[in-house]
């Protein structure tokens, strides 16, 4: 119900809506509309109202209500549908039950907070309530499957895009984590369900940390993980930076839908001008067996894989921990 009224209050823009018309078309009491806008505005929501004319809208708070990331969103595919969750274990589990009950492409579900949030190599991702962005989107491309960890690299451009609008350069760091003074803001967990030949559907899992400050961040965590708000020294809304990231995950990925080659190509040489991690000596801790070794990452492939020189020769990475030596 009260999500109707934000709905309306909305599409009246700079007019006053009366408490009267909108109890008519909820079919409820003045009255009852009166305590229902009392409740919005405990919740953050900003409403203006006058006698005799009635309730007008404001503002929102920032919360990635699906009415309220839409509001001006400018997609072709991303984003048409949007699942709200004020919390739950894992977007990624969330969006793998839509994909299954066969959403869209580029249905996104979105958590205020994660309880039980994932990372890569079986880690937890740190999640809390109001303070990031987790979300995840799933995705049916007419990639082969063997392309699809570049959504991973498509996803770490993409938020390289929506901070720079903030002002912010983005430092990529193979394949997925974006970095600030050394200490990780994203992550990126990117999970496949396919045929030998075809993909059934992709979720890709997106966590920004953006308004945590370090004395927040769990005390195991403080010296590797960092924030926007860090970063831009100041908050950032969490709405504004969302519709940013989806808006420009949305253009990578229409491009790439046209032209598959020249989409991934480009999209590659855009991540390269981001990355931190190319030229550097790196410890690389192979996914598949657990060992390490060391060599110069010299470059990626035109399928994402990390290639890196070792006194054995070229090694290509498809999946692992890299960590930059800045010693060496
Ligand atoms: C990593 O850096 O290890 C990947 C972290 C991915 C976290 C995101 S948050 C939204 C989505 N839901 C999850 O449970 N994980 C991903």
């Amino acid at each position: 119900m009260r999500q109707a009224i934000i709905e309306m209050l909305r599409s009246s823009g700079s007019d006053f809506l009366s408490g009267e018309e909108i109890a008519d078309l909820l079919g409820i009491s003045r009255a009852a509309v009166w305590k229902h806008i009392q409740k919005l505005r405990r919740t953050g929501y900003e409403i203006d109202s006058r006698e005799r004319c009635g309730y007008k809208f404001k503002n929102a708070p920032d919360i990635l209500l699906a009415s309220s990331v839409k509001e001006g969103l400018d997609t072709q595919i991303i984003g048409k549908e949007i699942h709200y969750f004020p919390s739950t274990d894992s977007t990624n589990c969330e969006a793998k039950i839509l994909a299954y009950k066969k959403v869209p492409d580029g249905t996104v579900a979105v958590a205020e907070e994660q309880t039980g949030g994932k990372g890569r190599l079986n880690r937890s991702f740190y999640s809390p309530r109001g303070k990031g962005i987790w979300f995840s989107i799933v995705l049916r491309p007419n990639f082969v499957p063997s392309d699809a960890p570049k959504c991973t690299l498509m996803a770490a451009v993409s938020i390289a895009h929506a901070m720079e609008r903030f002002g912010l350069r983005a430092q990529i760091k193979w394949p997925n984590d974006i970095m600030f003074d050394g200490r990780k803001f994203v992550g990126i967990l990117t999970e496949l369900s396919a045929e030998m030949s075809r993909i059934t559907y992709i979720v890709l899992g997106i966590g920004i940390n953006v308004n945590i400050a370090r004395e927040e961040f769990p005390s195991e965590l403080r010296d590797l993980a960092t924030s926007l708000m860090e970063m831009k020294g100041e908050r950032i809304s969490r709405l504004e930076f969302f519709r940013a990231v989806l808006e420009e995950f949305d253009k990578l990925y229409v491009d790439i839908s046209k032209d598959q080659k020249h989409g991934f190509e480009r999209m590659l040489d855009e991540w390269r001008q981001f990355n931190i991690t190319l030229g550097k000596q790196v410890r690389v801790v192979t996914a598949s067996t657990g060992e390490y070794f060391l060599g110069v990452a010299r470059d990626i492939d035109a399928d994402g894989a990390l290639l890196v020189e070792t006194t054995d020769g070229l090694e290509r990475v498809f999946a692992g921990d890299v960590s930059i030596r800045e010693d060496k």
